[in-house]
Parts: C-alpha cells; structure tokens; sequence
C-alpha cells in the first residue's frame, strides 16, 4: 500500500489490484471506418479497476473517454466503429469473446453507465416510475405493484424527496440535478459491481453538481461497486477518486494517484492540465492553457502524440513513440522525460 486517504480507502493499491481486479482493461483498441479515414480513437489503453476503487479518466475532447467506456459497456456506434486489438477482462471473463445476448445481459445487472444527459436517456412518455419499475419487472419477474415499491425505495435512496408522491411523475417535471438521481437509480437498480458515469454532472450547475457527485461517491462506498468516472474536470475528481488515468489521443499518457499526481504530475499534458484549473488562491493570475489543439485522430503525429504542444518537446519526441514507463510504485507515465518533469514537480 503506498498511499491512504484519511478515511483508510486505498488509493490504487497495486496488490488489491493484482489479487482482485473486477475490471482489467488491456491493450483496447479501437477505430472508426468513416469516408473520411480511418479515425484511430483508441490506441492501446490498459486500466484495471478493484471492487470498491474509482478511476477517473481525465482528458480533452475526443481523447478516446467515451470510447472506451463505450466498448467496456458493449454500446460502441458499430459500424463505423471497430475494435481491433486487446481485451475487457471483466470478473475474469473476457467480454470480447461473448455473444451478444450474454453482454446484454452483463450490462443489464452487472454493470450500469450514466451519461451526462439525463433528458434525452429517460423514455420522454413514461413516469419515472414505470421505468424504474420496469428494470424489477423485467429482470426479476416482479409484479408490477411490488417493482413500484422497489422504484419508490431506490428514489428514497437517491435523494429526491416526496418519491411516493412522485413515482408517477415524468422526467420533464424533475429539474435536471433530480433527473441525474433519476438515472443513478436507473443505474443501480439491479445492483451493478461496476458503474460508468461519463460526465455525470456536466449538466448541472456548481452546487448540484457537487451533490450528485457526493451522493455517487457515498452510493459507491456503500456498495462496494467499481467507478469509472469519466470527466474534463480535474476539480471535480480530486475529492473522490482514488486514481487517475489521464488520454491522449486515444492513449493514457499518465496514470498515478490521485492526489500523488495533483503533487507532482509526471508527463507535461497533465501538468498543462492541472495548471489550467484555476485556483482561488491565485486570482486574477492568467490561465495556462495548453497550445494548441488534439491531434486529428486519422493523422496522429509520429513519435509522441503530444510532441507537437509539449513544451519539452526534443528530437526524440518527434522520431520514438514513448512507452509508459513506470514512474514510481502505482504510477506511470508515457514521456521520455518523466523523470525530469516529476523532479520539476517537486
Ligand atoms: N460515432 C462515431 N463515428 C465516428 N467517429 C467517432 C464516433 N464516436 C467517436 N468517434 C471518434 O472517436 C474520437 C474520440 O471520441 P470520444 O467520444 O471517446 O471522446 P471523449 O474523450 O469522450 O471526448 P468528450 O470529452 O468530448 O466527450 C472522436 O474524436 C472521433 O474521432
Ligand atoms: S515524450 Fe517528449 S513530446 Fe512527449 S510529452 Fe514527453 S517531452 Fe513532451
Ligand atoms: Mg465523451
């Protein structure tokens, strides 16, 4: 164990992960065949997930987070999108090797995902109630009457208030923070081990944003589940996750701790990063934003995908893709300059 929160979770302990990995994503790669080119949105990407561990995944648009969640969950857009290499090794099964009716059924009860937009995953004409209920009725054969009391219990337990009075309701009568308890509960109906929130409180402002984010994080304790919390927001992680892999251009590019890569970041996209969060002690200062766009995923530089914006960019970078080299117990980092980026850190 090399790093302990205050209230004793381990943070991305490899030795749990080794033992028990509910979730190990390896060598996942993915494209999409479009008339325009070959878009290469995964390349590579390697992550592993305990019972109980969030992960957050951090990077820029088009980075290759939703993809990978997507294929994780068996919900890619195919075509155009492939994948082409690796495995999801999920409870120690690899779910690229199942049918579909099987990874249906995984998805249903074994694992869940939430998405931003809570209006356009709800059914539009039906009560909240009877989508609830509906996940009881047809997974475990529940009556109607009893799968309403389980609807009316899960909105008890996410929050929203009045749920008996409410169960018949729409999603269009709930504002938008109520509609993501909504569709936490729709998530954790059938008691998942893993859940997916890809950008679960983009939507919401600040505040609601921080209690959708609290309750998923107190959900998640208690249920020992596995989260893989998918965000553009380093602010919105620190509190709650145990480590981060941070993409680029379908890659990780960093993977540490969480609060070991807040200290001290070992790859250069992840300390434009984090020194483009603002920060209240330092008002009025001028955000560093980092040059420059992704690349295009059908033309992917040579060498480090990042050369091009990196401000520690020398000849190497532009010739030798770097490998993710261990930077540390639990952590890596896929920069040729690691070492001097970390030491910089400090
Ligand atoms: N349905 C699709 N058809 C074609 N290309 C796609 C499709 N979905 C994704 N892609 C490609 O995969 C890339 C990665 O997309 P992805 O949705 O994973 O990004 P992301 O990291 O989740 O970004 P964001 O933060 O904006 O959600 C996109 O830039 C695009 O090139
Ligand atoms: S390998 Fe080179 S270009 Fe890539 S992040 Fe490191 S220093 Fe920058
Ligand atoms: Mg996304």
């Amino acid at each position: 164990m090399t790093n302990e929160d205050a209230d004793g979770r381990s943070a991305g302990s490899g030795t749990a992960l080794a033992e028990a990995p509910l979730l190990d994503v390896r060598d996942l790669r993915v494209e999409f065949r479009t008339r325009d080119g070959v878009a290469k949105a995964v390349n590579g990407v390697s992550y592993r997930v305990a019972p109980g561990q969030t992960l957050a995944v951090l990077g820029e648009s088009g980075s290759g987070k939703s993809v990978t969640a997507q294929a994780v969950m068996g919900i890619l857009d195919s075509p155009p999108g492939y994948v082409t290499g690796g495995e999801i090794v999920f409870q120690g099964r690899d779910l690229l090797t199942l049918g579909r009716e099987e990874r249906r059924r995984i998805r249903g009860a074994k694992m869940a995902m939430i998405f931003q937009d809570a209006l356009s995953a709800l059914n539009p004409v039906l009560t909240v109630g009877a989508q609830l209920g509906e996940m009881f009725e047809v997974h475990e054969g529940m009556s109607r009457k009893a799968a309403r009391g389980r609807a009316v219990e899960l909105m008890e337990r996410v929050g929203i208030p009045a749920a008996r009075a409410r169960v018949g309701d729409y999603p269009h009568q709930f504002s938008g923070g109520m509609r993501q308890r909504i569709m936490i509960a729709m998530a954790l109906a059938l008691g998942p081990d893993l859940i997916i929130a890809d950008e679960p409180t983009t939507a919401l402002d600040v505040t609601v944003q921080a209690q959708v984010m609290d309750l998923l994080a107190e959900l998640q304790r208690e249920l020992t589940m596995g989260l893989i919390l998918i965000t553009h927001d380093l602010g919105v992680v620190a509190d709650v996750a145990d480590t981060i892999a941070v993409m680029y251009a379908g890659r990780i590019v960093e993977t540490a701790p969480v609060h070991q890569l807040y200290r001290a970041p070992a790859h250069p996209y992840t300390r434009g990063l984090l020194e483009s969060i603002p920060r209240l002690d330092q008002k009025g200062q001028r955000l560093f934003a980092i040059k420059g766009l992704p690349p295009n995923l059908t033309a992917i530089p040579p060498g480090c995908p990042f050369h091009p914006r990196c401000p520690l960019a020398r000849d190497v970078c532009r010739t030798d893709p770097p490998p993710l080299y261990e930077a540390g117990p639990d952590r890596a980092s896929a920069c040729h300059f690691w070492k001097e980026t970390l030491d910089g850190a400090r």
